[in-house]
């Protein structure tokens, strides 16, 4: 194999090399000063990233365990949780409210759509104690309206909890602003690193909730988190490495400003679908959707995991395939993190070919330019110009 390989998946995504050399560095005490420094450091850029004024705790797990910290930490058996559930991290959400004991409302959202505000409103009328949603679905690659769901939460009891791994750093999510109860993530997405790490955030209300609720699980512990953060530490042996990675991947995201951050993922976006719809293909998500991963609809007849092998073994892209219901029907595309205009024409030149030696029929011509003409005209009225080279 003489091409690179381009990871195009909506996670783990290809790691710059400034964060790859931090995650080299010589290893360091959890508990000494540099590495209570560089939690100060990283805490403060954090609160920008999440749009907050207070802490954002970083925890040793996946994703899925920031997921379940909330949900053991903001609920107690027995209450009333609504879980939108249109793809298979909603159904993540009802498997852990359920594990945990909770009545659950599910929400159901035709897969590719985004949930109805309208419908949210409705089920609010039963005052559950909590809303858990996705801001964006990686499943189908849509964007659940998350600003419109906290402007009815925040008026109500339940507390609104988001999954947003697939989102911070991607898309603007000021939870704040928006009054958004618990923001978390994955490092392994916007964040441009390793998976491993994950961060939440909850607001003052949330705190409180938080704060007198046991969470049956000795280690999720988030007020004993919270308090010893304030020292610059974790509750048990810090991900010394990947917090020295995040405290780079935080200098890379912030320095531009987050703003051109989102221009560019926004620009990203449009490329790939603006390449996809010039092919002849369906876009999955219509509407609402995802500012880092794009999904499409394979012709009728075509075997999708064919599709996907041919891109990785002969032309060096690694893309992923749907889940469940839609396994082998549909391509993501990611363009998240590490990901720049060139890799998404390199992934959308690889899909092209993939289908077309798989037995089906794609456009082959002028989709590269509908691409990056595209990508240009969003760019274009961007404050402060095009996008900087960011050398890695
Ligand atoms: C929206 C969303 N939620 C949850 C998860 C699960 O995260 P993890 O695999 O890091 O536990 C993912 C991972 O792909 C995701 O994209």
């Amino acid at each position: 194999m003489l091409n690179k390989l381009r990871l195009l998946t909506p996670g783990p995504t290809p790691l710059p090399e400034r964060v790859r050399l931090a995650l080299a560095r010589d290893m360091i005490h959890h508990r000494k000063k540099t590495f209570m420094d560089m939690m100060g450091q990283v805490q403060e850029r954090l609160r920008v990233l999440f749009g907050t004024q207070d802490t954002v705790l970083p925890l040793s797990c996946s994703g899925t365990g920031a997921m379940t910290a909330a949900v053991h930490s903001l609920f107690q058996p027995g209450q009333r949780v609504l879980v939108v559930d249109g793809g298979k991290f909603g159904q993540r959400w009802r498997q852990i409210a359920e594990e945990r004991g909770l009545q659950v409302t599910t929400l159901a959202v035709p897969w590719g759509q985004a949930v109805d505000v309208a419908a949210i409103a409705e089920a609010l009328k039963a005052e559950p104690a909590g809303v858990l949603i996705q801001y964006s679905e990686t499943s189908t690659g849509v964007l659940h309206p998350v600003q419109e769901v906290a402007a009815l939460t925040r008026e109500s009891q339940a507390l609104l909890v988001v999954d947003g791994i697939s989102a911070v750093g991607l898309v603007p999510c000021p939870m704040d602003d928006w009054g958004i109860d618990c923001l978390l993530t994955g490092s392994q997405k916007g964040l441009m690193l390793p998976p491993g790490l994950a961060l939440l955030a909850l607001s003052p209300r949330a705190w409180k909730v938080a704060e007198t609720n046991d969470s049956g699980c000795f280690y999720f512990n988030l007020p004993a988190e919270k308090a010893k953060l304030a020292k610059g530490q974790t509750l048990f042996t810090s991900a010394v490495n990947l917090i020295a990675g995040l405290n780079e991947s935080l200098d890379m995201l912030l320095e531009n400003g987050l703003d051109a951050v989102y221009a560019k993922q926004w620009a990203l976006t449009m490329l790939n679908r603006a390449g996809l719809t010039a092919m002849g293909l369906t876009l999955l998500a219509p509407q609402h959707f995802a500012w880092g991963i794009t999904s499409v609809l394979l012709p009728t007849g075509i075997d999708g995991t064919e599709v996907l092998r041919i891109a990785l073994d002969k032309h060096g892209v690694c893309m992923a395939g749907g889940q469940d219901q839609l396994k082998g029907k549909i391509v993501r595309l990611g363009h998240m993190g590490w990901v720049d205009w060139a890799d998404s024409l390199a992934g959308l030149h690889a899909l092209n070919k993939s289908i077309i030696e798989a037995g089906g029929y794609c456009a082959s011509r002028d989709y590269l330019e509908s691409a990056m003409a595209a990508y240009h005209a969003a760019l274009q009225g961007r404050p402060g110009q095009p996008l900087p080279n960011t050398h890695s």
